[in-house]
């Protein structure tokens, strides 16, 4: 039994860290090899890992002078009563992009508190960080007030890519960097620079803590087929499948319906996957969006394979859909109602529903 949690964080080490993407791809995804040896951490295929990030340097020196502070001014955590120095703070528990709107209301412009001034408020918002708000708006709040307004850092989850009967001590994430506009300023999704870019191989301590998904494991019964769709990141738990069904020696089938921009350079976990299938342990149906002009997703290699779905279905097997919540996991249900509606006078959305009650539809997305 772990004595590590929310509460009480493990620090593990990156042991390994490489780009899946081959050169010329227009996307970075990292393998990153998570060494959890001495937390008594106990995972099941299908989990996922939280870690807190940590901000960048320039933004909390930029934050401090904003600030008029040194950052060698103590301070109380107001969530865990904990004491440090602001600079530390700052660091490790703030959201340094989100302007509270109660501290919008204790220390910004009057005009943007009117009532009607709901748009504006949520414009400027998405428009600004901590740095341009103190920037505009000087504060003369206490220091221990001020910060009880800060948002908190929230931990980022990242599924597990690999079984416990492979790694027991360790877990792979697959992590995709990516940028974005806020404001006038270019940003880096904080989890993914921290863990792929900032934090130092062996030496920075990766607070982690296990995050149990029990809605997204595999059958209990190794005969059940199981049907995995996963684009991108959404891939990383059926790598933890996999490796878990070739332990348990699963002879249910195995199919994967995987997708990314492009064959040549986005194939993520190539070398694995093909082996597998070469051996008869995993069906394989690829969608590469970029190969050509029109875009080709997973729900389209869906609806070719509806026939053998329905049956695979019929039979008792799971169906599971990981990765973006916004777009993907919407045209992939889509897909399934056309699939159902095909094959069956049900309801496509009943026998969906059915299926999430009986546990054979289960979805991890985000
Ligand atoms: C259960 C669960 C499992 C997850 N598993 C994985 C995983 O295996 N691999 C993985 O990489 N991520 C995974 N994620 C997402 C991950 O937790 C982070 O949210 C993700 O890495 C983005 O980083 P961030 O939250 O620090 O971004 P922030 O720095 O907080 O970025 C915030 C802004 O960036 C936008 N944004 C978020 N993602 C992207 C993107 N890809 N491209 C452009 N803009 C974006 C957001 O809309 C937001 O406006 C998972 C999330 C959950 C809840
Ligand atoms: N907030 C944002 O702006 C934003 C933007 C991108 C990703 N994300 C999030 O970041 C996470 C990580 O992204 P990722 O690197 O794993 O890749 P991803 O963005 O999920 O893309 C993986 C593959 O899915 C394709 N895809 C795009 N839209 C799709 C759809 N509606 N249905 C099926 N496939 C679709 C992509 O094609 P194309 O790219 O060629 O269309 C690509 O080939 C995702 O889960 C997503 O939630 C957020």
């Amino acid at each position: 039994m772990t004595e590590y949690n929310k509460e009480n964080l493990f620090p593990a080490r990156i042991t390994e860290r490489y780009l899946l993407n081959k050169e010329g791809s227009s996307k970075k995804t990292y393998h990153i090899t998570l060494d959890l040896t001495g937390s008594n951490i106990t995972y099941r295929a299908g989990d996922a890992i939280a870690i807190f990030p940590e901000n960048l340097p320039e933004d909390v020196n930029a934050l401090l002078e904003a600030l008029d502070m040194c950052g060698n001014e103590e301070v109380t955590d107001p969530r865990s009563g904990g004491i440090m120095t602001l600079e530390h703070f700052l660091k490790t528990k703030v959201n340094l992009i989100r302007i509270p709107v109660p501290l919008l209301k204790q220390a910004g412009d009057p005009k943007l508190l009117e009532n009607e001034a709901k748009e504006a408020r949520a414009q400027f918002i998405a428009s600004h960080d901590l740095i341009d708000f103190f920037q505009m708006h000087p504060t003369d709040l206490p220091l221990q007030e001020l910060i009880s307004y800060f948002a908190p850092l929230l931990p980022r989850f990242y599924s597990i890519a690999s079984s416990p009967a492979v790694s027991p001590d360790a877990v792979d994430l697959l992590v995709a960097t990516f940028s974005y506009k806020h404001g006038k300023k270019e940003k880096r999704g904080l989890g993914p620079h921290y863990l792929c870019d900032t934090a130092a191989m062996h030496t920075t301590p990766i607070h982690s803590y296990l995050h149990p998904t029990p809605h997204f494991l595999l059958p209990e019964d190794p005969a059940t087929p199981i049907i995995m769709i996963g684009p991108g990141t959404g891939v990383a738990p059926y790598r933890a499948f996999l490796q878990e069904r070739e332990a348990q020696k699963a002879t249910g089938e195995n199919w994967l319906f995987f997708g990314e921009r492009n064959q040549a350079t986005d194939y993520y976990y190539e070398a694995y996957l093909e082996s597998l299938k070469k051996k008869d342990f995993l069906s394989l149906d690829l969608a590469f969006s970029r190969d050509q002009k029109e875009k080709l997703y997973v729900q389209h290699r869906l609806l070719e394979q509806g026939d053998k779905i329905w049956s695979l279905l019929s039979s008792g097997a799971h169906l599971y859909v990981c990765g973006d919540a916004r777009h993907m996991a919407k045209d992939v249900t889509s897909a399934l109602h056309s699939i159902i509606e095909t094959h069956s006078s049900e309801d496509p959305k009943i026998f969906l529903k059915n299926l999430r009650k009986e546990k054979r539809f289960l979805l991890d997305v985000y």
